[in-house]
């Protein structure tokens, strides 16, 4: 396994490989690797013999009140999963080589990334965005993996990739779990004793508007209104946003006529977490 710190050495590196018809996966992490960026890697390296994982704790796409500097960090036990996962090449830059002194360019995508986390972080997905572009053109992968559990990130990825002709194919990844519903995270971390179990109230109601869902509701009010009961009977949990969006453009709906997410934001204790289902129409319904 190579490690590149230099983004003119990985560009240089990956170009002439890629001259000799190798093909590149990338899986774009924060480090503090966990199973659900494992299976992002397995995913990766059934696409192309060469995996990058790049590790990099992007300070544009946090608000200067969120938790950059404590954003957990471990290199040298991300450098052992990575070895043991297969992967070939890590790329782990320094703040300054991403954005030097003068850096002065960054991508926004307009619709897709207004509602949910983009309204309660309103700068969060351009740094995202800026920041994959630049990994997309310094790794020049061929195909590229991102988690469902920031699925509005996926989105909004999936969204610039088309509308800048990156000729990157964007790999969805599903949710991974722990054995008690919670979807991994690098930020379960900060979650001390009893917020741990408080936490699995985003699991319990996913649980319960699929459920309700799948029984035929589609009225939005009431799925909400039954998640909100499951969320508000936790003393430490705080709602930040919880919704019901078309699944393309982000946008709230009111009856679920299309395919739709339930996606939600809530604080335990100071930690806040995400996640989300989909809520997909049987073909019958879709053929009405
Ligand atoms: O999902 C993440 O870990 C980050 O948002 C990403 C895609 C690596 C960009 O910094």
């Amino acid at each position: 396994m190579q490690i590149f710190n230099n983004p003119q050495e990985l560009q240089q590196y990956v170009l002439s490989q890629k001259r000799k018809g190798q093909l590149f996966s990338l899986v774009p992490t924060m480090g503090f690797l966990h199973k659900g960026h494992i299976s992002l890697m397995h995913q990766a390296k059934v696409y192309a013999n060469n995996v990058i994982v790049s590790i990099f704790v992007n300070p544009t796409q946090f608000a200067p009140n969120e938790d950059l500097d404590k954003y957990p960090r471990d290199f040298e036990g991300d450098e052992k999963k990575c070895k043991d996962a297969g992967v070939d090449i890590i790329f782990y830059p320094s703040n300054e080589s991403i954005y030097p002194a003068d850096y002065q360019t960054f991508v926004n995508v307009e619709k897709v990334s207004q509602n949910l986390c983009g309204a309660s972080r309103p700068h969060h997905f351009q740094g995202v965005t800026t920041v994959v572009a630049k990994l997309f053109n310094i790794c020049l992968p061929d195909y590229a993996f991102f988690g469902e559990k920031d699925f509005q990130q996926l989105t909004v990825i999936k969204r610039m990739t088309k509308d800048l002709n990156f000729p990157i194919e964007i790999i969805p990844v599903p949710t991974f779990r722990e054995d008690d519903g919670l979807a991994m995270s690098s930020r379960n971390k900060y979650l001390k004793g009893k917020e741990r179990e408080d936490a699995l109230v985003l699991y319990k109601s996913i649980k319960r508007v699929s459920e309700l869902f799948s029984r035929g509701e589609r009225n939005v009010s009431l799925l909400l209104s039954e998640a909100q009961k499951i969320i508000s009977s936790t003393p430490l949990a705080y709602i930040d946003y919880i919704k019901i969006v078309d699944i393309e453009t982000m946008n709230d709906v009111d009856f679920i006529t299309k395919d739709s997410l339930f996606a939600l934001a809530v604080k335990i204790g100071s930690t806040r977490l995400i996640d989300n289902c989909k809520l997909l129409l049987t073909k019958g319904e879709k053929d009405v």
